[in-house]
């Protein structure tokens, strides 16, 4: 070998091996195997930072890669009945129990909703038909999944907004009977954005005085709940962790909203609120609602109000973020307290983990019965981990406690 070629091997070698190595804690489980796959995630996200600077296709679109490599067919098995559908024009998979021999009780049913940061994601990706299986089997209930339409091309509120009539279309009586569902049995559920949905569906029926049929509970799995404060000691604190690192999120937050990449600039710096989501800003102050145990080194303060209602072109996204149905933690207790039961997920190398534990706080706080499981050494997104090659054991634990949960409460 030349010497030339001797030297380029050896730097190739130090970037792989600096890019490889990013500290990860030791409390986390199977550090060898999360420091690959976030290697693999941070690639692909350099790889759409590029091809979104030559003009080639937005970082989004890119960043698609991971919900088509990991898309499965959902086809019918021995257990379960998988169906394709729309509920209300809304795109859903339905997976049902097979009958056993004239069984006639009413089943249980969960409304799933994937996560992906509203940009990314598909309840036809392998592990969430993974997890709509399990809950199918081992809860003897149906399964909504929902494959709402995602930003950027659809802003806040189409996401939600679809999730929220698929959960009115189902919740009617003749839709539940035709489906065998006890109509008081009915949860909601879902991870990271879909935790967003699902938590602010929940508020929203509650309010609607013409619903008839209600939600018994709400599954939460480390969710989005708040776009005011992204300084919060666990945005500080794992602002360089694997699969959802600060970046990463804020970007999900602002494509959610809006195109304008000035917003995206301002909400990095934690300078995007306004006077009117300043006023809000009491809902989202972890200072008051953060058990000391997780403040950490950080200390309070409060993000400064910098932007004006006029200073960006539209005053979409300025508007949208003091919007419950994008941020759910903006409620007063007086909204929270009939709330369905709730199972809060949050994971200590989270970014978000912050954000869940302060509505489960304030949750509890107004009288909603509420199960906060913290894993000390989970990571954001475990939930997906479920499968080779890149399965994790902390992902199969997650899903039996919620599972177990389940059973004892749905
Ligand atoms: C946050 O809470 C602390 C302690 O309860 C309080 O001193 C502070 O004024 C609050 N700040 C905001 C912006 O709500
Ligand atoms: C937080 O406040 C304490 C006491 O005022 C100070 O000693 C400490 O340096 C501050 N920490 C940070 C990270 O700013």
């Amino acid at each position: 070998m030349s010497l030339k070629g001797f030297f380029l091997l050896l730097s190739i070698g130090a970037f792989t091996a600096y890019y490889v190595y990013q500290p990860i804690p030791d409390e986390i489980e199977e550090k060898w195997k999360l420091m690959l796959t976030d290697c693999f995630f941070r690639t692909l996200s350099h790889l759409a930072d590029f091809s979104e600077l030559l003009g080639i296709k937005d970082y989004m679109g890119v960043m698609m890669f991971i919900t088509f490599a990991e898309r499965v067919v959902p086809v019918s098995d021995e257990h379960v009945h998988v169906t394709e559908g729309l509920f209300d024009g809304v795109e859903v998979l339905v997976y049902q129990p097979k009958l056993q021999g004239g069984d006639a009780e009413l089943r249980r049913a969960v409304i799933y909703l994937h996560g992906g940061g509203w940009c990314l994601g598909s309840s036809r990706m392998g592990p969430y038909d993974f997890l709509a299986r399990q809950m199918v089997i081992d809860l003897n209930s149906v399964v909504v999944s929902v494959e709402y339409r995602l930003a950027p091309e659809h802003h806040f509120p189409v996401p939600y907004e679809d999730v929220y009539r698929v959960v009115k279309y189902f919740l009617q009586r003749d839709v539940l009977a035709q489906y065998a569902v006890d109509p008081g049995r009915i949860a909601v559920s879902g991870d990271s954005a879909g935790g967003n949905l699902a938590a602010a569906v929940s508020q929203q029926l509650q309010q609607d005085p013409e619903q008839e049929v209600q939600l018994k509970v709400q599954a939460l799995l480390y969710p989005v709940m708040q776009a005011l404060d992204l300084n919060t000691p666990s945005y500080q604190q794992n602002q360089n962790m694997p699969i959802l690192p600060r970046t990463l999120m804020v970007r999900f937050w602002s494509e959610y909203l809006t195109s304008d990449k000035n917003f995206f600039r301002a909400m990095m710096a934690n300078t995007h609120n306004t006077p009117e989501s300043a006023a809000l800003l009491k809902f989202v102050n972890w200072s008051a609602f953060l058990p000391e145990s997780y403040w950490g080194k950080y200390n309070y303060s409060a993000p400064s109000v910098v932007l004006k209602e006029t200073e960006s072109g539209s005053d979409g996204p300025l508007r949208s973020i003091a919007d419950p149905r994008a941020s759910p933690l903006l409620v007063p207790d007086a909204d929270l307290l009939s709330l369905p039961k709730a199972y809060v997920l949050t994971c200590e190398y989270d970014v978000l983990r912050d954000d869940g534990i302060m509505y489960a706080e304030r949750l509890r706080h107004a009288g909603v019965q509420v199960t906060h499981k913290h894993y000390a050494s989970g990571f954001h997104g475990a939930l997906m981990f479920t499968l080779w090659p890149t399965d994790f054991m902390i992902a199969r634990t997650m899903t039996e406690n919620l599972i177990k949960w389940l059973q004892h409460n749905l």
